[in-house]
């Protein structure tokens, strides 16, 4: 049978239905905030990315799906919207004198190495700010997200962490210090760290090796570099951020994978995903639009990876949306009319619990096995034994100290409704 490419992904009907809801959401929130939709090519010359996202990225060295076309020149699929929409800006004559507010959604292409919640083709839900140079509009872009987050119900399961990379000279300065620290160190530096060295050493901060990590701890830091100004759009950010009651996370570490940032760079990470935890990422990029042959304009903007939101939402919601309270077992056919019934007492005594019988037989291993898949707190477990001696067994499943005890049915009941204040 013909397979699909390694790290391209098909999205069946099931999961289909829950990309609407995660897009149509972000969809709203953006036009909410007076951002409009622009819809921008898949291909680009390779030479964009080359200068928009940086020679000595990774993402520019090695993990490009680039071709030549017929006409023999270099093209390549998108591996992200910023440099393209501010190149489709800048052609458009919509960047000159004026300012813009503008999202793209589609899919983005990476030759990573492919796991959960990291793919070769993914999509992304992009926004970006031209013009506009102050924090304010860097605040109102992250409470945006904020926003997303809580229609989408997972605001709770997100942090946002933020940095100042300072202004590009800064930046400058502060490269070169860390190349005069890390140099007499090479040799102690992990493989793809010496290589960073003479790359893009900033990148060497995001090192996952221990032994890097323990080297840079005395290792000159950004926050000392970074100049006045940046200093104070930073300051006015989180300012405004506190007032706006959007919690945040300073890490001095965050620096981005990709070239053009300046100033604040910003983040949204889950713990719920495993590694591939950043839902959402962004920053300003003042220096991009003059790059890419425009006049100098002030730029920020994020972008969402819309599988990781959609794996959070699938996570958190299956969480919240079908919670069963007691789950009754019974062991063979004879069991069931009284576990019927022994749901309808714990329906009858607590009337927000979600009771729920097992259903399709099977043996108490098995549906010991549902129960615990079901996320109840309590099962009850109904055999000939419990029936004949009028009794019923409760066992705790999320406490294993509690463990489970066989007590006189209205003792058992009792013990169900004690446990209430736990279950709802
Ligand atoms: P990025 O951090 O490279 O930034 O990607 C943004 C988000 O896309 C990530 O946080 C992640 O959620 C998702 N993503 C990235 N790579 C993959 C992958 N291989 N599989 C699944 N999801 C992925 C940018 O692309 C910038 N253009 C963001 C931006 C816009 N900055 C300013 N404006």
């Amino acid at each position: 049978m013909v397979q699909a490419v390694r790290g391209m992904r098909d999205v069946l009907p099931q999961e289909g239905r829950r990309w609407r809801t995660v897009e149509d959401a972000l969809r709203v929130v953006l036009s909410g905030f007076g951002y409009e939709e622009v819809q921008l090519p898949v291909l680009e010359f390779t030479d964009l990315f080359a200068r928009g996202v940086g020679e000595a990225t990774d993402i520019v060295e090695k993990e490009m799906y680039s071709l030549q076309d017929r006409d023999g020149d270099s093209l390549t699929l998108r591996p992200e919207g910023t440099a393209g929409c501010v190149r489709a800006l800048n052609e458009n004559g919509l960047l000159y004198n004026q300012t813009q507010k503008v999202f793209y959604t589609g899919p983005m292409f990476r030759y990573e190495k492919p796991q959960k919640g990291r793919y070769r083709q993914f999509s992304q839900v992009g926004a970006e700010a031209f013009g506009f140079a102050g924090p304010d509009i860097d605040a109102e872009l992250i409470y945006l997200c904020a926003r997303a987050w809580q229609e989408l119900g997972i605001v709770d399961h997100v942090k946002l962490q933020l940095n100042t990379l300072g202004s590009g000279e800064a930046r400058v300065r502060y490269r070169d210090a860390l190349v005069a620290y890390l140099q007499p160190l090479h040799s102690e530096l992990d493989e793809d760290s010496q290589r960073r060295l003479e790359t893009n050493p900033m990148r060497i901060l995001d090192s996952k090796d221990q032994k890097t990590q323990s080297l840079l701890t005395q290792a000159p830091r950004l926050p000392d570099f970074v100049d006045d100004a940046s200093r104070a759009h930073f300051d006015g950010l989180c300012k405004l951020l506190g007032e706006l009651n959007v919690p945040f996370e300073i890490n001095p570490g965050l620096v981005r994978g990709l070239d053009y940032y300046t100033h604040t760079v910003f983040e949204w990470v889950t713990d719920m995903l495993g590694s591939q935890g950043t839902v959402c990422a962004g920053g300003r990029y003042d220096g991009l639009v003059e790059k890419l042959g425009g006049k100098s304009t002030p730029a920020v903007g994020f972008a969402v990876g819309l599988e990781r939101v959609m794996l959070l939402h699938e996570v958190v919601n299956q969480a919240t949306t079908q919670p069963v309270d007691v789950y009754v077992c019974w062991l063979s056919e004879s069991c069931f009319i009284q576990a019927m019934t022994v749901a309808e007492r714990c329906r009858d005594m607590l009337s927000q619990a979600k009771v729920r019988v097992h259903m399709g037989g099977g043996n108490l291993k098995k549906q010991m096995k549902k129960a615990d898949a079901s996320g109840a707190t309590l099962a009850v477990l109904i055999g000939e034994d419990e029936i004949a001696a009028g009794e019923l067994t409760i066992k705790h499943l999320r406490d294993q100290q509690i463990g489970q005890s066989r007590l006189p049915l209205e003792e058992a009941l009792r013990l169900v409704v004690q446990s209430s204040s736990d279950l709802l």
